[in-house]
């Protein structure tokens, strides 16, 4: 039985689950934690959280990622002025930021005068970016199970220029999103927040989405009433959604995301 799974699916009571453990568990209770205490994180954090992140797997083995540990305030707060002055930034004692990282292989490669075609190529950038986006939610499961609470910060590519220059990042190198990591503030607890349901998002053998209207008008009012729970005056999914896709304004400046990227040498092809 799990205590997590109902408040997953914004259901009332806890559902009955044949397949279930701890692992599980902990992966479904899972919530982006916004405020922090400042305790600072135990002896060895890093350590352990690098060691479940380098676990993850990595497309060829190329381990085409990296991770910058940013624990000083003034380099915290820079980043966090850059990140749409998202105050978390400042208050958790630890920023990671996860990088797409082709340029470890082309030092190696320059070391044998070897000139490397294939970094140019959009799928390369999928696969250092898919790299470090696994490693970084292995990250979260970790810190998650150990009673840390994280939230990843996409809005490090509001202005990706000046993300790279902080950080003096070389080219193909380029920050896939931030990760705020902390003890959350029990007075400001964080909730589960209910998803999709699982037919929404399902589809078997081939894409169908015949079913979808009823599914996401229900899941609607589901996180509606999430929202009011938590005392937010949030629209439902489906208008927050397309509110953050509607227009080149919502991107906050990601729009320069792709030049940025060509001047570090990604995606060029
Ligand atoms: C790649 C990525 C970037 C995100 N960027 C931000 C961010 O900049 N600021 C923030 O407060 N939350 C950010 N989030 C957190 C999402 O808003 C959050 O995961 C989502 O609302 C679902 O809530 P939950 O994680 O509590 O289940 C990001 C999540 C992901 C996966």
């Amino acid at each position: 039985m799990s205590s997590s799974s109902h408040q997953r699916y914004g259901l009332d009571q806890p559902q009955p689950n044949a397949l279930w453990n701890d692992v599980i568990e902990s992966l479904v209770g899972h919530r982006s934690v916004r405020t922090y205490l400042d305790t600072p994180l135990p002896e060895g954090t890093l350590d352990t959280l690098l060691a479940a992140a380098q676990s993850a797997a990595t497309s060829s083995n190329l381990q085409a990622w990296s991770v910058i540990a940013v624990e000083d305030p003034a380099r915290k707060s820079r980043l966090a002025v850059l990140a749409g002055n998202q105050a978390h930034i400042v208050q958790a004692p630890l920023l990671l930021v996860w990088l797409a990282d082709l340029s470890r292989i082309e030092r190696q490669a320059q070391r044998r005068d070897v000139q490397l075609e294939a970094p140019a190529y959009l799928d390369s950038l999928l696969v250092a970016s898919i790299d470090a986006a696994l490693a970084a939610q292995n990250a979260v499961v970790a810190l998650e199970s150990l009673g840390l609470g994280g939230v990843y910060i996409g809005a490090l590519r509001n202005d990706l220029a000046a993300v790279i220059d902080e950080l003096q990042l070389p080219p193909l190198v380029f920050p896939v999103f931030g990760l705020c990591v902390g003890y959350a503030d029990p007075e400001k607890p964080a909730a589960v927040k209910p998803r999709l349901p699982q037919s929404a998002i399902l589809h078997r053998e081939v894409y169908s989405h015949s079913h979808e209207r009823t599914l996401i008008d229900t899941y609607d009012q589901t996180i509606a009433g999430f929202y009011r729970e938590q005392g937010l005056d949030t629209p439902s999914w489906s208008e927050q959604a397309i509110g953050r896709l509607r227009s080149i304004k919502t991107l906050n400046g990601r729009e320069r995301v792709s030049a940025t990227l060509k001047n570090q040498h990604f995606g060029q092809q």
